[in-house]
């Protein structure tokens, strides 16, 4: 809560091309708030490089996933959409947030162990301390809701037990936020492995469908997803694959478990393949046609960034400032 006003923050990484698990997970979603919330939705690219990242490639995807904010239906006049490293205050309160943040908590992430599994030559502080930067991100904003998919469940919640530990200490000093998760959407699956999430830095690009592959590209990724020796449509245990088609098809279409079991009743697995990636298309042509208009406009993407920036500030400036001189710095 800002001044009176409910806040939800929110924030997706420039790390590599975005997929319908990070648009169904989360994007979709940020609109929805921004009725009754202030709503800050930011590009992480400090949050990136805790990965190496070719410099080109991460200025390019900065613009895209911007962009694709506004193709989503982020109306930049409605929601506050920056990017993280034109804000510095956001890694000012992480190096503050550090110093109230346990080794052992850290340590606890799954993210850092399965990312320090997978970049074993590179496990550096940065990757380490992460959720202290998310935290920072979040608490700038005093927010109230932050809509995430469940693998950033524990990152919030960490967030909410550093902000508990502050204000313990020096009362009244953050809203305690609170991760909120769409319900089909929250844990889109690997089309290659149904029991691991769909990652944007999957190396098998068959395994993921980005948000701007092509209807022959995304038809034939659903159409290879891997299944089951069953053919019967429907929602089950030890159906990993088909239950996670199952969810893609709900959360495009609208459509119930049960409406969709009843829609395949006595159809194969080819043909409800074939429809899942038919819905999945034709829920984001519109917003790859809105993405290519609005990425052809560099000097309107970078008005805008700028003008989000400064909004953003002027609320960093507010909360780094109290935190500041609770801590007891001297200001001149
Ligand atoms: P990132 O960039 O990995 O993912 C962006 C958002 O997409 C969600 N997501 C998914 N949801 C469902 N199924 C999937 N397969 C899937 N893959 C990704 C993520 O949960 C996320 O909501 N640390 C964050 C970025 C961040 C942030 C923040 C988020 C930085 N600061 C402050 C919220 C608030 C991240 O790496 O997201």
């Amino acid at each position: 809560m800002f001044n009176g006003q409910l806040i939800s923050y929110s924030g997706v990484q420039p790390s590599g091309n975005l997929t319908i698990g990070n648009y169904l997970g989360a994007i979709k979603n940020f609109s929805l708030y921004s009725e009754k919330y202030k709503c800050f939705y930011c590009v992480v690219d400090e949050h990136a490089i805790t990965v190496r990242q070719v410099p080109a490639e991460l200025r390019r995807r900065t613009y895209e996933t911007l962009a694709l904010y506004m193709a989503c239906g982020l109306d930049p006049d409605k929601n506050t959409l920056y990017v993280q490293s034109h804000v510095h205050e956001h890694a000012e309160l992480a190096w503050i947030l550090n110093c109230f943040t346990m080794f052992g908590e850290l340590s606890r992430m799954t993210q850092f162990k399965d990312k320090s599994a997978k970049h074993s030559e590179n496990v550096n502080a940065g990757l380490f301390t992460y959720p202290t930067l998310m935290a920072s991100d979040i608490l700038l904003y005093q927010t109230d809701v932050v809509p995430v998919g469940i693998d950033q469940k524990q990152h919030v919640e960490l967030c909410r037990d550093i902000a508990e530990r502050f204000n313990q200490i020096f009362p009244d000093t953050f809203t305690i936020p609170e991760p909120i998760m769409a319900k089909s959407g929250m844990k889109i699956m690997s089309l290659a492995d149904p029991t691991k999430k769909m990652s944007k830095s999957d190396e098998n690009t068959n395994a993921v469908v980005y948000i701007l592959d092509d209807k022959d590209t995304m038809i034939r990724k659903f159409k290879r997803a891997v299944t089951d020796s069953d053919t019967c449509v429907r929602f089950a245990e030890g159906k990993d694959g088909i239950n996670n088609l199952m969810s893609i098809y709900s959360c495009f279409t609208g459509k119930t478990i049960e409406e969709i079991e009843r829609e395949f009743d006595g159809h194969g697995y080819g043909e409800f393949k074939i429809a899942v990636g038919e819905a999945c298309y034709d829920a984001l042509a519109p917003v790859q046609q809105k993405f290519n208009e609005i990425l052809a406009d560099k000097s309107y993407l970078e008005a805008q960034m700028k003008k989000g920036a400064e909004e953003a500030s002027w609320y960093a400036r507010r909360t780094l400032g109290k935190v500041q001189k609770k801590l007891g710095f001297v200001k001149i």
